[in-house]
């Protein structure tokens, strides 16, 4: 019985009526019409008997969201990030997001293959509700990378993070992170670097802690500017020696983006994302002694408004690529709470469902064009890492991943409004203009009146395909 009533969905049509259709490259009043899991027409006034109908008039009606920065079920020191691949993915969809891509960890010593047959375990023992792909984070350099890489690559993981932080952890030294990159390379997988200089990281680090600095406000002096810029650096002059395109994430410095637009000048073609507590939360939030503050230690850290300033124009001028959230919830009461000292609170915020509701914010404030907030959402992610044009795209024979936002609404963006096991938002209060009224994932309705309605299982592991390398 219930295998019927799935075949039956598989064949129904949707036709998205009267919406306005925006896209990367094109912005018009008119429908789409989705047959099984892929659009199959868009058009003006399409007719069709027996489909449902989603009147989308005065509506946005956008690609689905590409976030290719997630971090579900994942260990960070002793604590592990509270949603799993099913609740992660709920409220993924419940921001109109409909692919995510996370991190699969090779732990220290052992191999890729065994990181991403673990990741697929934890997606299979918490089915997610929306498509899902992996990149690989390299911890460490062994003889058999080169093959291994090749393998997982064949399973579509085709790009791997490397971190120049977290010492003793992650952390991957100049050498090893060129043989890691060169590995990369080789098996056809776009190298991600996550950029600050450990080292200096742990010196400061160190001090405050001697000298008896604890608060989690700390978190922030002992991450500068400076050391994320000194880290881009040599990761640009890596990529250049080896030839190979290069993806940063979470970029927050004004600094470390300028030598970004300075390489893609150059006709390098280095790519760069950041996220949402770097355009909208400035370093103001690590004043006092609040216990409060724990919850924003994520990784850089929150800069000031000078350099969010230059974010935003470097994301309007095409030297920023994309905007990503790196969720990485870690609840305040049983996880942040239980450090004593600002070097304990597990790294990570959350982030996932509100990104798409802060950028149309910005759209109507100026910053940057409806288009763009749907390139840096959804296509552009979806370009660079080899989802191009099934997802982020609005096509016949695309998937059907469809977003329809109502810009008569509103939205209070808060913990209790958010779908994600999380017990805070780092927005908590923050009213934006708009709402995320439907979200279809491969054809289906997950999100119908802003509600989620998807079930747990109806997402898909996606192989993805090359990574982008001439997109400057
Ligand atoms: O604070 C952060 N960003 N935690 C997640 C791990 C990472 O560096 O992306
Ligand atoms: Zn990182
Ligand atoms: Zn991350």
């Amino acid at each position: 019985m219930a295998k019927l009533r799935r075949i039956d969905w598989y064949l129904m049509s949707v036709l998205i009526r009267g919406g306005r259709v925006v896209t990367g490259s094109s912005d018009f009043v008119g429908d789409i019409l989705i047959e099984g899991e892929q659009i199959s027409e868009v058009g003006i006034a399409l007719d069709v008997p027996d489909a449902e109908v989603i009147d989308a008039a005065g509506k946005l009606v956008l690609p689905g969201g590409v976030d290719p920065h997630v971090h579900f079920e994942m260990p960070m020191g002793n604590q592990v990030t509270c949603d799993d691949f099913t609740s992660g993915t709920r409220a993924a969809a419940h921001g109109g997001t409909t692919t995510v891509i996370d991190f699969a960890k090779q732990g220290r010593g052992e191999s890729v293959v065994r990181a991403y047959d673990e990741w697929m375990s934890k997606l299979e023992a918490h089915p997610p509700m929306i498509d899902v792909g992996f990149h690989m984070i390299l911890s460490g350099v062994r003889a058999s990378l080169g093959k291994e890489m090749l393998q997982i690559r064949g399973e579509g993981v085709s790009s791997a993070k490397m971190f120049m932080a977290y010492p003793g952890e992650l952390m991957l030294n100049d050498e090893e992170l060129f043989w890691a990159m060169e590995t990369c390379v080789e098996s056809g997988v776009l190298p991600m670097v996550h950029a600050e200089n450990g080292g200096v990281v742990q010196a400061l680090t160190g001090r405050a802690l001697r000298e008896g600095r604890l608060a989690a406000k700390y978190h922030s002096t002992t991450r500068p500017a400076a050391v994320e810029d000194m880290a881009v650096y040599v990761a640009i002059k890596i990529a250049e020696m080896l030839k190979t395109p290069l993806y940063f994430v979470h970029l927050s410095s004004g600094e470390a983006m300028r030598l970004v637009s300075d390489a893609r000048l150059e006709g390098i073609p280095i790519f760069g994302e950041t996220c949402p507590q770097y355009l909208f939360l400035d370093d103001s939030v690590y004043s006092g002694g609040s216990a409060d503050v724990a919850k924003f230690v994520f990784t850089p850290p929150a800069r000031s408004v000078a350099h969010q300033e230059k974010l935003w124009r470097g994301l309007a001028a095409n030297v920023l690529s994309v905007v990503s959230t790196d969720h990485c919830p870690f609840c305040m009461v049983g996880q942040k709470s239980l450090a004593v000292d600002f070097a304990q609170i597990p790294n990570g915020a959350p982030g996932v469902e509100s990104r798409l509701l802060l950028l149309y914010g910005a759209v109507l404030e100026g910053r940057i064009s409806l288009s763009r907030m749907v390139e840096l959402f959804a296509s552009g992610p979806a370009k660079i890492f080899g989802l191009y044009p099934r997802k982020g795209c609005l096509s016949p024979r695309s998937d059907a991943d469809v977003t329809i936002l109502d810009p008569s609404g509103s939205t209070t963006l808060s913990a209790e409004w958010q779908e994600s096991t999380v017990d805070y938002c780092l927005f908590e209060g923050l009213e934006v203009s708009g709402k995320i009224d439907t979200v279809i994932s491969r054809g289906r309705v997950v999100v119908r009146n802003g509600c989620v309605v998807g079930p747990a299982g109806h997402g898909r592991y996606i192989r993805r395909g090359e990574c982008a390398s001439d997109l400057l």
